[in-house]
């Protein structure tokens, strides 16, 4: 049995799926719910006995504890995090609690029960952190990619909750001897995804005729890696990868916000034609403070290390995404209902 922290999220949700499908082994799925977290992204488990999933939150220590000792977990895959960067300049309090301060005290109990471990048991233990590129920093037009020695350069008070939270992984690892490994992905698309995301958010936009708000000059650079790419990456590094390691992953995929757009918009103009063209809804907005300029991943570790390389092309798994929208309507009405509309009035208010 495995301890996902965060999966009823969007990664953490592809992840528990996509573990059910090929490792078939049990899964707690360990989620407090916020708005980022939906059970309706797991609706397909629904009588499942291999998944079983627990609300709470990462911080209850005693709550945590006592799971531990009840489901004698192989291995912990930890996702629970607060995740858009937007949000962080808003509201950075909630960052700190989660990402820091909750990772500190699932790292002190998983050191609890490991150390309680006795023979392979406790050699084949694995505390797996989910971490994101964002915490190297910002590189220019000619920099070469990020590798797992890049200096940490934290920008937003996303990135530096991250990148607090790798520091404590791997000090535990140093200290305690736990054995951690630590993921650095770029960012990630697909099924499944919050809306506030800049694709989701787009197709959804373009969908409802409503402007697609582009933050300063569109040139920003993002890595874009498919999220199946990324849950197969993990299943990696956690069967293969060596305890206190790094592993950047990314999708060899580099394209400016605006490339990105206007592929979408070619997409839904071949899908949606009685709307084309979408790229019309085009808006241009104030910048996001501190906005990062690019992020790109060098992710030779993962592939000379453990034989992973991403497997979808952008261009292919951008028309699935688009696909899997158009066919979630009903997903995306729920979706759009709650706590997500104070936000879009908040966020696009004032740019
Ligand atoms: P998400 O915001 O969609 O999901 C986060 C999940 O964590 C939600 O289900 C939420 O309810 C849960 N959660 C939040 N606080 C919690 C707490 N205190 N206790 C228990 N559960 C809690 O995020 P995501 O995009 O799926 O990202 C998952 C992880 O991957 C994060 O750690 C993020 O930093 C990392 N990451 C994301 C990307 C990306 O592009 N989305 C890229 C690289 C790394
Ligand atoms: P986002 O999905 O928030 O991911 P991150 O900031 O973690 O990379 O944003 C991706 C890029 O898209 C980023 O450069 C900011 C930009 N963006 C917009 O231009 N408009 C938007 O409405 C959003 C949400 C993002």
């Amino acid at each position: 049995m495995i301890f996902v922290t965060g999966g009823a999220g969007f990664i953490g949700a592809n992840f528990v799926i996509d573990w059910l499908a090929t490792e078939g082994s049990p899964v707690i799925n360990f989620d407090k719910l916020t708005y980022a977290g939906n059970l309706g992204n797991l609706a397909g488990l629904n009588g499942d006995a291999r998944h079983l999933f627990v609300r709470g939150d990462i911080n209850d220590r005693s709550q945590v504890a006592a799971l531990f000792e009840q489901h004698r977990p192989t291995a912990i895959v930890h996702f629970a995090a607060e995740s858009h960067v937007d949000r962080s300049i808003h509201g950075p309090g909630e960052f700190v609690q989660t990402n820091v301060v909750g990772t500190f005290s699932l790292l002190e109990e998983a050191r609890a029960y490991w150390s309680r471990l006795s023979g392979t048991d406790r050699e084949n233990f694995r505390f797996l952190h989910v971490s994101t590129d964002e915490v190297y920093g910002s590189l220019g037009q000619d920099d070469p990619a990020f590798t797992e020695t890049t200096p940490y350069a934290p920008n937003s008070p996303y990135a530096a909750s991250k990148a607090a939270s790798d520091h404590l992984v791997r000090a535990y690892h140093h200290t305690y001897g736990l054995p951690v490994i630590t993921t650095n992905c770029s960012n990630n698309y697909g099924p499944l995804q919050f809306p506030e995301k800049l694709i989701p958010l787009m197709i959804l936009n373009a969908l409802q005729g409503k402007p697609l708000p582009v933050y300063g000059d569109g040139l920003n650079v993002r890595d874009w890696l498919y999220v199946g790419d990324h849950c197969a990456a993990i299943r990696r590094a956690l069967h293969k990868g060596r305890a206190g390691e790094t592993y950047n992953i990314g999708g060899n995929s580099e394209k400016t916000n605006l490339e990105v757009i206007n592929t979408l918009c070619a997409i839904l103009d071949e899908l949606r034609q009685e709307s084309a063209p979408h790229a019309r809804l085009i808006s241009f907005v104030k910048d996001r403070p501190g906005h990062d300029r690019r992020y790109a991943i060098n992710a030779a570790k993962m592939k000379s290390e453990l034989g992973w390389t991403p497997s979808e092309q952008f261009a292919s798994g951008l028309r699935k995404t688009v696909r899997w929208y158009l066919a979630h309507m009903d997903w995306v009405t729920t979706i759009q209902s709650g706590e997500y509309r104070n936000w879009m009035a908040i966020n696009y208010a004032q740019r």
